[in-house]
């Protein structure tokens, strides 16, 4: 059995989460305030002199915010009464207690995961506490933007899915397994996206994804894409419509534009090839690291697709509508994913949610902030392997498909590690690295 290491904090200095704690998250905090802002002008249309107030109310907590966060001061309680408030609460004082009675929970002294999370959960309350502005999504313009300045790679990709689903009924077992294995890559790739790790500047997808494909692969740590599809296939059972299809996957979104699109491709091949029945979404229930997807980025993209003028794309949009109609596809939005906590607490922390991934099949969780919540964001050697780092998490079969943006990485090789940071000192930041990690609970 190993010990657990410590979370990785912006205490370290120098580190990424120092780096973070200290450039980027007061960035995006002064982002945030500029686009509060900016949009001043349609607050007073929309609501006249209320929502001015309401502007300069919400810009003044979160300059309040950014000093808190600039100057150290202890982390504080949330104070706008929605249902996750007690919850939030009482994880401050289960970091208090872990951290001892000597130092107050604080920005640069706790677990960089927990004060990180926190940060967009204040975002969230300096916007609550002041209708009418509450509902405001201050990521929003840059997600639209990123969806709309990547259309020349989601034409690409739509029309390379409705190949496939041209003739996929003639495909035997190899060519699908490729398309499969291609499909999971580009939903991987999609992930260096993230509106995050650029601190809110552009990052959309420029080119084709399938064309970099090959010359990408070098930069998978990890591929587990094979141990994937036979948890798929072994899970086919027979079913009335006469086809064998595994019953349930879920996929744990990450971030909008671009990424979402390979993840509703990804889904949208797997329930056209029969490989699984139903696609249940996880999504954000509130504005989350800059890009992370809620309920309204979902709908958004799904009808920008169908009223392209691009045949392909239109066509995806209007199937994807019609498997949310015809309940083949869901969203949920569940309030843990916006929480802190590492996912080893979620059998606890939320049963109903860990009950809910244990009727799936297979569960994909996108992303790197998803990585460092599977792993519980700590400094674990980079040869222990991914179960042990799960800590007991596995509701189901899963599947990480991540870039590396954080530095935290296991399940390598001997060596594999050291080797890489003696040729790219930032090969676990730089989100040039991923990962396809696979762990099957039952067969453990
Ligand atoms: O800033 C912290 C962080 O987790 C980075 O490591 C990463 O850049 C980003 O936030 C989230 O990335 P993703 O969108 O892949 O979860
Ligand atoms: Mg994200």
């Amino acid at each position: 059995m190993h010990g657990v290491p410590p979370s990785l904090s912006a205490r370290v200095v120098g580190s990424f989460a120092y780096l973070t704690v200290r450039d980027r998250l007061p960035t995006i905090l002064t982002k945030v305030v500029d686009t509060i802002h900016r949009n001043k002008n349609k607050f007073f249309e929309e609501y006249g002199e209320v929502g001015i107030q309401a502007e300069k109310q919400a810009i003044s907590l979160l300059s309040k915010l950014r000093n808190e966060l600039q100057t150290d001061k202890p982390v504080l309680a949330l104070t706008d009464g929605l249902p996750d408030t007690d919850s939030w609460n009482q994880y401050l004082e289960r970091q208090q207690r872990l951290q001892g009675d000597q130092e107050p929970v604080s920005w640069f002294k706790s677990p960089w995961l927990y004060v990180e999370c926190y940060m967009y959960r204040r975002i969230h309350e300096a916007l609550l506490l002041n209708p009418p502005i509450s509902d405001f999504d201050v990521f929003n313009e840059g997600k639209t933007q990123s969806f709309t300045e990547s259309s020349q790679a989601v034409m690409s990709l739509c029309t390379y899915l409705e190949g496939i689903k041209n003739n996929i009924d003639e495909l035997s077992k190899n060519p699908l397994f490729e398309h499969f294995s291609k499909l999971m890559q580009v939903s991987l790739w999609g992930n260096k996206c993230d509106l995050s790790i650029s601190a809110g500047q552009e990052n959309s997808q420029k080119t084709s994804p399938l064309d970099s494909l090959y010359s990408l692969l070098p930069f998978i740590l990890v591929d587990d894409t094979k141990r994937v599809w036979s948890a798929l296939i072994s899970a086919q059972r027979p079913r009335d419509s006469g086809k064998n299809n595994a019953d349930r996957v879920d996929i744990v979104l990450d971030n909008a534009g671009f990424e979402l699109v390979t993840d509703l491709v990804l889904a949208d091949f797997l329930v056209s090839s029969g490989l699984a029945r139903q696609i249940h979404f996880h999504g954000k229930s509130i504005p989350w690291f800059v890009s992370d997807v809620t309920a309204n980025d979902f709908q958004w993209t799904i009808r920008q697709a169908m009223a392209t003028n691009h045949k392909w794309v239109s066509k995806c949009g209007v199937q994807w509508q019609r498997y949310l109609k015809e309940g083949m596809w869901c969203y949920h939005d569940h309030p843990f994913w916006t929480q802190p906590h590492e996912f080893c607490d979620m059998a606890a922390d939320a049963p109903d949610l860990y009950t809910t991934l244990q009727g799936a099949d297979l569960v994909l969780f996108k992303g790197d902030l998803n990585y460092r919540k599977l792993t519980g964001d700590r400094d674990w050697e980079h040869t222990v392997s991914f179960e042990t780092a799960l800590r007991g998490f596995g509701p189901a079969p899963l599947c990480s498909l991540r870039t590396l943006k954080a530095n935290i990485q296991v399940g390598l090789q001997p060596g594999q590690g050291e080797k890489l940071t003696s040729q790219d000192p930032s090969w676990m930041t730089s989100g040039k690295y991923a990962v396809i990690q696979f762990h099957n609970p039952k067969s453990e």
